[in-house]
């Protein structure tokens, strides 16, 4: 099954939003393979958003993402990085959908309260960065085949 990296961003945590992310995402029908409330190093920021490095917004964003504690998070289910970005919003809040976390809770890009993985690779790659695993559960609901139809 699919698996995206989520992270509930500092100003989410502040903000008293965690709860209110993982409601969404378990009524969503996604299933929780993972999670851990930590403080992030610099060096891993560094390295999970080594692809922005070089961009006029990079070094706010390696200091918005130590500023303070996060809960990162492992999500599991059919298609799940398209399910959860949806449930997110685009990456600008102005620009996210009425519902969405983002539309709902976030007006500036740098301040938009969540990550997920954009890619199935990159959910597998960001995964093994964040978690060990032994850090990860494997295991199934009772009320999955009336959510996975398969
Ligand atoms: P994320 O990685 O956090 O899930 O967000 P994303 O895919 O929707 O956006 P991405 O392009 O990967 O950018 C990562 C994070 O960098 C900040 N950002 N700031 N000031 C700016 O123009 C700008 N652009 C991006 C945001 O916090 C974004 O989530
Ligand atoms: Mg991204």
């Amino acid at each position: 099954m699919e698996r995206s990296l989520v992270l509930v961003k500092p100003d989410g945590v502040q903000r008293g939003l965690v709860g209110e992310v993982i409601a969404r995402l378990e009524r969503r029908g996604l299933l929780l393979a993972g999670a851990k409330f930590m403080q992030v190093s610099r060096a891993l920021a560094e390295e999970h958003y080594g692809i922005h490095k070089g961009k006029p917004f990079y070094e706010g964003l390696i200091a918005y993402i130590i500023s303070a504690p996060v809960m990162a998070m492992v999500w599991e289910g059919p298609n799940a990085v398209v399910a959860i970005r949806q449930t997110m919003g685009a990456t600008r809040p102005l620009e996210a959908a009425p519902g969405t976390i983002r539309h709902d809770f976030a007006l500036e890009v740098g301040r938009n309260l969540t990550h997920a993985s954009d890619s199935p690779e990159n959910g597998a790659k960001e995964v093994a960065l964040w978690f060990k695993p032994e850090e990860l559960v494997s295991w199934r609901r009772a009320v999955d085949p009336w959510i996975f139809e398969k």
